[in-house]
C-alpha cells in the first residue's frame, strides 16, 4: 500500500492566516452563543443582535435550531446523543467562520452543560461567548410561538425540552438574560455593550 504522505502536499505556508482576515474584515472572529429553552427569545434576539452588529460595521453569521436542522443536521432528532451531535458539529462550522474573522451568533436550545461544554471546547475558551437567554418554562409554554409545548403536552412530541427532556440552567455565563421582564432591545444592548471590546481590532470600530 502507497503511504499516505506520498500524496500529501501540505500548503500551511501559503494558506492565509485568521489574523489576515480579520485584518481585512477590521473585526475579531467570536462566537456569541444563546443558550434557551424553546420560546424563551434566543432566535429573535439573535436576528437583532445581527442587525446591531452590522449597523455597527461587523459581519456576523446567525446559525440556528430550525434552520441548521432543516439542512446540513436533518438526520439528527432530539435524543441527548443526537442533541450532543447536533451542537459537535455547529461548533466545528462556527469554527471555520471564526478562522475567517466572521462573528457568528449561534441560537440553540443546548439543554446540558455537557454540550455546552463542548461547544466551548471545540471552539476555544477565548473565542466562546456565552449567552443564557432565561425565562422560566411557564411564560415560554405560555408565549408557545410555534404551537409545541401544546402538542408535548398532548403527547404529540416526545423528549421536547423543558417538558419530558431535561434543561440545565447555564452555570456561569458571560451574559445572562431575563427575558420575562427584559425588552429585546435591552437585552440586545446588553449584548453589544458585553461584545464590542471583544470583537473590535482596537477596542472600537474605525
Ligand atoms: S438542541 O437541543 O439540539 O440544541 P436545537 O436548538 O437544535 O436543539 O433545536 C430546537 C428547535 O427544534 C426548537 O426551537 C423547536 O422548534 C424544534 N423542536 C422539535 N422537536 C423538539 C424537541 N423535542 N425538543 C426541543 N425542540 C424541538
Amino acid at each position: 500500500m502507497e503511504k499516505a504522505d506520498n500524496n500529501i502536499y501540505p500548503v500551511f505556508s501559503k494558506i492565509l492566516k485568521r489574523s489576515d482576515k480579520e485584518t481585512l474584515l477590521n473585526q475579531k472572529g467570536k462566537v456569541i452563543w444563546l443558550s434557551g429553552l424553546s420560546g424563551s427569545g434566543k432566535t429573535t434576539i439573535a436576528k437583532e443582535l445581527e442587525k446591531g452588529l452590522h449597523q455597527r460595521g461587523f459581519i456576523c453569521q446567525v446559525l440556528d435550531g430550525d434552520n441548521i436542522r432543516s439542512g446540513v443536521n436533518n438526520n439528527l432528532g432530539f435524543s441527548l446523543e443526537d442533541r450532543l451531535e447536533n451542537i459537535r458539529r455547529i461548533a466545528e462550522i462556527s469554527k471555520i467562520f471564526i478562522n475567517c474573522g466572521i462573528i457568528t451568533i449561534n441560537s440553540f436550545i443546548s439543554p446540558t452543560e455537557k454540550i455546552r461544554a463542548i461547544a466551548k471546547e471545540i471552539i476555544g475558551a477565548n473565542d466562546f461567548i456565552s449567552v443564557f437567554v432565561n425565562a422560566p418554562v411557564s411564560v415560554c409554554e405560555q408565549r408557545d410561538v410555534k404551537g409545541l409545548y401544546k402538542k408535548a403536552r398532548a403527547g404529540e412530541i416526545r423528549n421536547f425540552t423543558g417538558v419530558d427532556t431535561v434543561f440545565e440552567p447555564m452555570v456561569n455565563p458571560d451574559i445572562e438574560l431575563h427575558t420575562d421582564r427584559m425588552s429585546v432591545a435591552d437585552s440586545v444592548k446588553k449584548i453589544i455593550d458585553h461584545v464590542l471590546p471583544l470583537i473590535s481590532m482596537h477596542g472600537k470600530k474605525e
